[in-house]
């Protein structure tokens, strides 16, 4: 076996790879983009009868993998138990979400507590500005090493006279490596840059961490295929105006990717958020009309949510429907299914609906608990306290059960409800809390609605 060099071409628009140089590239239309890719390519000879190069997977020794815990509790669930020696995460973001301090931080407390060397490489700040920063979230450590400069290779020569533990690379849209002299950035650069950290990684068996900018829809900037060269790619993201951040595991090979992990950003660094629910209620159980509460899922995390309605007399012969955090057909459907099936007039009010905290539903259990907003805040009568309402509603206003409704109950209880209004469907048995099975939306509503009234 050979090494025979075949030359490819690569389009510096969309990274789409081709051994014929054509003027215009077939993938993104682009016109004079290709530049030769220097890369041997291995000759395989398929119809090798020896089968020199595959194995029966049934032979080969596996153990699940021994994790590097950063010791950041809400980066390691997402991670799946934490870092996985000679696998590559990627990390996008909006700029200024903080994946920069959830690093330094990730790095600084695996020096710490670990007593491992650690090296970040910042292509983006100076030495001065990531000491300032360490400084800030006091993660500075003896074992903490940064090379700051956009040369690759400059800061990868270190590893061959330190055995360091673990690599941050701060970003890969603004290192360079190899012979080719291109900006960084480019996508032929980003391409090479992670490679040299993929291999770097699997050669010396450490975890490292590329961060990596995002492009204004939101994907991450480089080539395609740059998500395929990782193990695992995390999305760090928060609202605009609120000092939380999410992180969500978009693909992992080692672990699951229905974590969620959210931290808020203080002046002095990220701290995780124990009690998610207290996240989105303010726990205030007032009695105001037009209110219901559900738990909500963000992958397996529970999340207490709040839905509030208000109606309005209307001067006007369209009455208004606007919403916040469910969206609008679906509110206007489920404003109809009252209307309907439980003989409650809506066209007399403009209705306003939202999801307190600036949380977004699109889970289908929200349903029963905005019915039961709509519903109460037409009738002005608060509902129940201590009451979460959890069921998808059909146009018939029949009630479906919800997924996942033994983690809903087991949050509900904890946080201290009392009843749960769920479908008559639902098999679940569960001690902590009241369960009141409905099948119809008009049984749901005017049972409590009267029961409340009545209080
Ligand atoms: P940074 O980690 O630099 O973001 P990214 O690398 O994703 O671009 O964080 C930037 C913002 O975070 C910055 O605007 C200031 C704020 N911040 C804090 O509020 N507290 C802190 O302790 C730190 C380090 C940053
Ligand atoms: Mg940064």
């Amino acid at each position: 076996m050979g090494n025979v060099k075949i030359t490819k071409y690569i389009c510096s628009e969309c990274g789409h790879i081709t051994t014929t140089k054509t003027g215009k590239c077939p993938s993104c239309n682009s016109w004079g983009t290709f530049t030769a890719l220097d890369e041997p390519k291995t000759e395989n000879n398929p119809k090798n009868l020896n089968l020199p190069n595959v194995k029966i997977i049934s032979s080969l020794d596996v153990k699940p993998p021994e994790r590097i815990i950063t010791g950041i509790d809400e980066l390691d669930r997402v991670l799946g138990g934490g870092l996985v020696p000679g696998s590559v995460v990627l990390i996008g973001g909006q700029p200024g979400i903080g994946k920069s301090t959830l690093l330094l931080q990730a790095a600084g407390s695996v020096a710490r507590k670990l007593n491992f060397p650690v090296l970040y490489i910042s292509g983006e700040e100076s030495d001065a500005q990531v000491a300032l920063r360490a400084s800030r979230i006091k993660t500075a450590s003896e074992k903490l090493y940064l090379y700051s400069g956009s040369n690759l290779e400059d800061a990868l020569k270190n590893l061959e006279s330190n055995k360091f533990s673990f690599i941050v690379l701060d970003s890969v849209q603004a290192m360079t490596t190899g012979s080719d002299s291109g900006w960084p950035g480019t996508v032929t650069q980003v391409r090479a840059v992670a490679q040299r950290v993929v291999d770097c990684a699997r050669e010396h068996n450490i975890p490292a961490v590329m961060i990596g900018h995002i492009t204004k829809d939101g994907k991450i900037a480089g080539p395609m295929m740059l998500e395929h060269m990782v193990d695992t790619v995390l999305n760090f993201s928060g609202e605009g105006y609120s000092s939380y951040r999410m992180l969500r595991a978009v693909k992992n090979r080692y672990g699951s990717t229905e974590e969620l992990g959210i931290f808020e950003m203080c002046g002095d660094g990220l701290k995780p958020v124990e009690d998610k629910s207290g996240l989105y209620w303010n726990r205030d159980d007032v009695s105001v009309s037009g209110v219901a509460m559900t738990i909500a899922l963000e992958g397996n995390t529970p999340l207490a949510a709040e839905i509030q309605t208000l109606a309005a007399r209307t001067i006007f012969p369209y009455p208004r429907r606007t919403s916040r955090g469910i969206e609008l057909n679906r509110f206007q459907l489920l404003t109809a299914v009252i209307d309907r099936r439980c003989s409650i007039a809506t066209n007399n009010h403009d209705l306003y609906i939202n999801v307190a905290g600036g949380l977004s539903l699109q889970d289908p259990s929200a349903d029963l608990p905005a019915c039961a907003a709509i519903a109460s805040a037409l009738k002005n009568i608060p509902l129940q306290g201590g009451t979460c309402w959890l069921g998808e509603v059909g146009l018939a206003g029949e009630i479906r059960p919800v997924t996942r409704i033994d983690l809903r109950l087991k949050e509900a209880a904890r946080l201290g409800f009392h009843t749960a209004v769920v479908s008559s469907k639902e098999q679940v048995k569960f001690n902590g809390i009241k369960i009141v099975r409905v099948s119809h939306i008009d049984r749901a509503l005017s049972g409590l609605i009267t029961q409340s009234y009545s209080n």
